[in-house]
């Protein structure tokens, strides 16, 4: 009987720069969802990739003073390594840049243009820049992005839209008649009440702003809107094409389901169905909106100085233990939480005493009873029923919570089983059978229930920590390691003999290990700089890229009653709302020195109120000798050009 196929997916990485350890979430826990379904038989295809366009990425890349595609390339053999490092078994890395997508998404556009679904307008609103989206006055009331929060701009541009309101109706339909499309209820909820049933607006599909897109292919100046290349991922990863599909689609799509952040829930459950919707092709069966994880209670930033890599916890705990960790503490909808010391803590207290004891323990008892083989496997005794019936549990209690993406659970229930096999150890008491010769049946049983019950949670660790799964396996002495093979408790022969015991996780001392940590961090905190001025410290170019100079006209000047050093100059910035500057500059100049003057604004500097002025930025000015100061003013220049 040919398999069935499941097409699992994660959302793609942008290349903006490293991938944080929040982001490697994503991809272990869909990696452990895919092992898992390839263990019970399915024919899987995982996809995972790089999102790799956008004007945040050609920023990016002119910041460090290479091209776009040199840029991504570097960031993208970054996140592949880090997947390969997590030993992610993906099927398809998929890269926006690829040949192959650039070409579909741009037969993708060409054909939902051709049918009327998309149209040229004029978009006229509020801009964000980080987040590459336009926001209507209501939805910017106050000046601020409602996804990000950064401030916005005002933008007018020719562009062109997907007419998500004709598909409203549809999508809501699908919707509430599909109830497990959007997992779980509260983003369900989120999604329609907050967005779709207030009114599904038209999606501005393309910018002109910026270069690095894919080009709109009957329109030169336009780029096609990163989310429709992003989103098309999904299915031009396996040969989607408007002029006639592949194998690979045709077996695969529609999606088993989308792994994505809470965040991005909004344009999987909106855009995505209906672009495909417009297309003719079939919706995802769901989208699973996980929660974040958080450093401590802090949403991880640079900025904060509180992100975590994954290479990093590898080199200091391994593999499966960062597996582990991810996996057994995100819960499933609420946000969870990492810190070094919760992750020392579970290490010890699951993996080493737990987990590696138990095994440990096991294999030393039957090498030194019975020389490794263990003659009998049928002299029943107490707490056996007990044990069996925990280990043949624990298969539907996984199965169960892993159906409904209950990860953390699922792995709790693998622990459970080597929690009652420790306990069972303690009830049996091995080493007092070994001293009656009367009881080397009883205690070969024992040793064999218990290697059982192991060869139980190795089959099951599989898809959490496939390395120390294979490590127990060869310790136990056996690679009956299918999912079928746990149909009944007892398939390893009688006389079956196990191979040597050896650590499966070292204990770590806690104290010692946050010490050699901070030690490291202390390390890769950047050298002082060498001063080459007295006082002043060198700075990168990236330092300097945070400060925003825009040229701006002075459009008004007047002196500023309370304060003889200050004139508040009104300033076109290009923005089309007229930016306040207190500047101390009335000892040099008059108003009327000034009005219709072009000068250099730092525009994104905090507002400050100076003697009862909001000034919203401020402007160049020179020492030019003693006593005398001139403001820096731009001939030629138009106001809003940015300065760099
Ligand atoms: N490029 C888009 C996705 C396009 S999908 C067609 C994107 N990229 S991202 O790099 O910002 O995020 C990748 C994934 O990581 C997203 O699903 C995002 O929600 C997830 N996470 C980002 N920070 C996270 C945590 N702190 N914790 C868990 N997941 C996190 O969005």
């Amino acid at each position: 009987m040919s398999k069935k196929p499941y097409y699992i997916t994660t959302a793609i990485a942008y290349t903006s720069g490293k991938p944080h350890i929040g982001n490697s979430y994503e991809i272990v826990l869909t990696d452990a969802l895919a092992r898992f379904r390839r263990m019970q038989g399915y024919d899987v295809f995982f996809l995972t990739g790089t999102d790799e366009h956008g004007q945040k990425i050609e920023d990016k890349a002119k910041e460090a003073g290479v091209s776009p595609k040199e840029f991504v390339d570097k960031v993208a053999g970054e996140i592949r390594g880090i997947c390969d490092l997590l030993n992610t078994t993906y099927d398809k890395f998929i890269r926006t840049t690829d040949d192959y997508h650039e070409k579909a998404v741009q037969k993708i556009f060409k054909k939902l243009y051709e049918q009327g679904d998309i149209y040229k307008g004029e978009y006229e609103g509020y801009y964000c820049k980080p987040c590459e989206s336009f926001w209507t006055e209501t939805q910017a009331a106050d000046g601020k992005c409602p996804d990000c929060g950064r401030e916005v701009t005002r933008a007018r541009e020719e562009a062109y839209f997907l007419k998500l309101s004709k598909y409203q109706k549809r999508l809501e339909e699908h919707i509430e008649q599909n109830p497990d499309f959007i997992y779980p209820e509260s983003r369900k909820k989120e999604m329609l009440n907050n967005f779709i049933k207030p009114g599904l607006q038209d999606l501005c599909v393309s910018r002109s702003s910026f270069k690095w897109g894919i080009p709109v292919p009957f329109d030169d100046g336009h780029v096609i809107y990163v989310w429709i290349d992003a989103l098309s991922n999904y299915i031009t990863a396996l040969g989607y094409d408007p002029d006639g599909s592949g194998e690979l689609y045709k077996k695969y799509w529609p999606a088993d389901v989308h792994i994505v952040g809470k965040d991005i829930v909004r344009f999987h459950t909106i855009y995505w169905p209906i672009t495909l919707m417009a297309l003719g092709e079939p919706l995802p069966k769901k989208v699973y909106g996980h929660p974040w994880l958080l450093i401590g209670m802090d949403k991880m930033s640079k900025s904060r100085g509180n992100t975590i890599y994954a290479d990093e916890l590898v080199s200091l705990f391994g593999t499966d233990a960062v597996r582990y960790y991810l996996l057994s503490e995100m819960p499933h909808a609420n946000d969870g939480s990492l810190t070094y010391e919760t992750f020392i803590e579970r290490y010890n207290t699951d993996l080493a005493n737990i987990l590696g004891n138990l095994v440990n323990r096991t294999v030393a008892m039957a090498n030194k009873y019975f020389g490794g083989s263990l003659p009998c496997k049928t002299c029943r005794g107490d707490f056996d029923d007990e044990l069996i019936s925990t280990a043949l549990q624990a298969v539907p209690a996984m199965t169960k919570a892993i159906d409904e993406f209950r990860m953390a659970d699922a792995v709790s229930e693998v622990i459970a089983l080597a929690r009652r096999s420790n306990k069972y150890i303690d009830e049996t008491l091995p080493w007092a059978l070994a001293k009656d010769e009367s009881q080397r049946d009883r205690l070969s049983t024992v040793l064999y229930n218990l290697v059982e019950s192991i060869r139980f949670l190795a089959v099951l660790l599989q898809p959490i920590i496939p390395e120390t799964a294979e490590k127990i396996f060869a310790q136990i002495g056996t690679d009956l390691n299918s999912f079928d093979s746990l149909a009944s408790f007892g398939a390893l022969p009688e006389g079956h003999t196990v191979g040597t015991a050896s650590p499966l996780f070292a204990r770590i001392d806690a104290e010692k290990m946050l010490a050699e940590i901070a030690e490291r961090h202390k390390a890769a905190e950047p050298a002082p700089v060498k001063e080459p001025v007295p006082g002043l410290a060198q700075i990168g170019i990236e330092d300097f890229a945070k400060v925003e100079l825009t040229a701006a006209k002075i459009v008004d000047c007047e002196p500023v009653k309370r304060a003889k050093k200050l004139l508040c100059l009104t300033l076109d910035d290009g923005s089309g709302k007229p930016r306040t500057v207190a500047s101390g500059i009335a000892k040099w100049y008059k108003p009327e020195d000034l009005i219709g003057k072009t000068v250099v604004c730092v525009s994104n500097l905090k507002p400050a109120v100076l003697c009862g002025v909001e000034s919203q930025g401020m402007i160049l000015a020179a020492d030019c000798g003693e006593d005398d100061v001139k403001v820096l003013m731009l001939d030629g220049v138009p106001a809003g050009a940015k300065i760099r």
